[in-house]
């Protein structure tokens, strides 16, 4: 008997995959790629609810979230890599739930009001945006998935998934589809530049893709203790984000030294910062030097091609129960 459960996770390409969805999401994926019958894909046709005005870019966007994908460990041959709008069956599951879900349920997830005041410069007011948990729904059922790893923010998203399965379920009196669980992530380990959450609407992240040297020019511009103005001042290394970094990227021995150092006035911040980038730029070495090995878009492409068709295969099968107990 086959026990290993199913795990499914998603990530839209918004823009370059970032150290904050490293440490929040990617970075685990690669552990769970050992131990779950994995999927992971891109969420392009979620990107499209927030870029339907402007997808240029998109194609790229994708291709370059996929290869810092592979860049950070994810293997293909151990899970299946793909592109949403490869695979139909999201779109189509999709709409089937469209049927049976209450505009209501949709109406008070609180990332649907929160989002379209958060992106006033964007129409989201439209059909697409409402339903963008409900596609979620549709990519977790689709491939039976017991866990799906998220970051806390994504908690309304899993509950209306949840209930939007057992609904299905009770309507055609047949288990069709699965309850998933969510697996929290631990979202904010790694915080921007400037000490709040990573995000590319706050101009405060680190692309995984820029080179060393622009690594080190962040790190060298980031926020720190607001306090400590000239180097005689002693510092309070907990409220500095370099200091944050600092606990992550370098060994536990360095890290009280420098704790030491920032308070008792003996190590600037610019001397402080270029160690906290050192290793970082350590850190992400062989990242950097896998993501070389993937620079080929042609081998990107066959990638995602033999993720979708693996996709397909499980995919399809879940419509087709879903289309029967429908009596389409
Ligand atoms: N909404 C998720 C996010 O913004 C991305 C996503 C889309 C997703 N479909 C998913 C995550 C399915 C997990 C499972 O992070
Ligand atoms: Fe932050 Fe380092 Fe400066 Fe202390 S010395 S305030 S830890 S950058």
């Amino acid at each position: 008997m086959n026990t290993t459960k199913t795990l499914l996770s998603g990530i839209q390409p918004t823009g370059r995959m970032h150290l904050g969805n490293y440490f929040g999401a990617v970075q685990s994926w690669v552990t769970y790629q050992n131990d779950y019958n994995t999927f992971l894909f891109i969420a392009d046709l979620h990107a499209l609810t927030t870029k339907y005005m402007s997808p240029e870019g998109l194609r790229e966007t994708k291709q370059s979230l996929l290869q810092d994908i592979l860049a950070c460990g994810v293997d293909p041959k151990k899970a299946c890599v793909f592109f949403q709008s490869d695979v139909s069956m999201h779109a189509e599951l999709h709409l089937l739930f469209s049927m049976m879900t209450p505009l209501p349920w949709l109406e008070r997830v609180p990332t649907y009001k929160d989002k379209i005041t958060a992106m006033q410069d964007h129409d989201l007011n439209t059909y697409g945006f409402l339903g963008y948990p409900l596609l979620q729904a549709a990519d977790i059922a689709l491939y039976q998935a017991d866990v799906v790893p998220v970051g806390r923010d994504q908690l309304p998203h899993m509950e209306l998934t949840r209930e939007v399965i057992r609904r299905f379920n009770h309507l055609v009196q047949k288990p069709v589809f699965k309850e998933p669980e969510a697996l929290l992530t631990s979202h904010d380990v790694l915080l921007g530049t400037d000490g709040r959450k990573m995000s590319k609407s706050y101009g405060n992240t680190i692309p995984m893709s820029d080179t060393p040297e622009q690594r080190s020019a962040t790190v060298m511009s980031m926020v720190t203790d607001p306090n400590r103005i000239r180097k005689t001042d002693p510092g309070t290394p907990e409220v500095c984000p370099v200091f944050a970094y600092h606990r992550i990227f370098n060994t536990a021995d360095r890290v009280s030294e420098i704790a030491a150092a920032c308070r008792g006035a003996e190590i600037g911040c610019v001397a402080c910062k270029r160690d906290c980038a050192a290793a970082l730029n350590a850190h992400l070495a062989p990242i950097d030097e896998r993501r070389l090995t993937w620079s080929s878009t042609d081998t990107l492409k066959d990638i995602a091609k033999d993720g979708a068709k693996r996709a397909i295969l499980v995919a399809g099968e879940s419509l087709a129960k879903a289309k029967k107990s429908l009596h389409l």
